[in-house]
């Protein structure tokens, strides 16, 4: 099973990077597969450590998926990383073995740390809403702008009948930003 996670690494030098990614869940083995091309898979290959974020706030899925954004975080127990302030629970790793074969990377990790913060609430439709919106807008460069207008419009409905206050704004971001892709297209 695919769960949504916020992935924290760090490179080298200690810079952090937060970016939301699909993980293969295990309780003792997750397997993360990021593309060649992100600052995770550079980070994962160097420092060979993440920290795996569970969260229901989709506010960090949507301004992590287009852009590059310091997040509040507190330092990992056992790993040299961050824990996202806003994580329900989290997963420390580490790399077991890398399959960098492009262009999506294969990376087994085992577990060897895990940690609970607050509640983790039930099924919200409109966060997974966020989620779908985030994906498409991670993938405006691969889609007909058409069909990512339409996801987004079936999507907001979804959003104005169940969201709270948070989910709407986190759908607006991921509007917006569709919006401005499409307007750059045509320029
Ligand atoms: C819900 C969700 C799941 C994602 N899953 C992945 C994934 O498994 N692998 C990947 O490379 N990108 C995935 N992305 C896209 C990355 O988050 C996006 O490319 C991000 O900019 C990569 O960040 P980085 O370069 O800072 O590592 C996902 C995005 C969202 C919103």
């Amino acid at each position: 099973m695919i769960i949504e996670s916020v992935l924290t690494t760090m490179d080298a030098r200690g810079a952090i990077n937060f970016a939301p990614m699909g993980v293969e869940w295990g309780e003792e083995e997750i397997v993360i597969k990021p593309f060649l091309e992100t600052t995770t898979f550079r980070n994962l290959e160097a420092t060979r450590v993440a920290v795996v974020n569970l969260t229901d706030d989709v506010m960090v899925f949507a301004q992590g998926a287009i852009a590059n954004v310091q997040f509040p975080a507190i330092p990992a127990a056992v790993v040299r990383g961050v824990v996202l302030e806003a994580a329900c629970s989290w997963r420390e790793v580490e790399v077991r073995a890398l399959d960098a074969t492009p262009p999506r990377a294969r990376i087994v990790t085992r577990v060897v740390h895990r940690g609970v913060r607050r509640e983790f609430l039930g099924f919200n439709r409109a966060r997974h809403a966020v989620l779908e919106a985030a994906i498409l807008a991670t993938r405006t460069h691969l889609l007909p702008a058409d069909e990512i207008g339409a996801e987004f419009a079936r999507l907001q409905v979804i959003v104005d009948k169940t969201a709270g206050p948070r989910e709407r704004e986190a759908m607006a971001v991921l509007t917006d930003y569709v919006r401005a892709a499409r307007e750059a297209a045509h320029a």
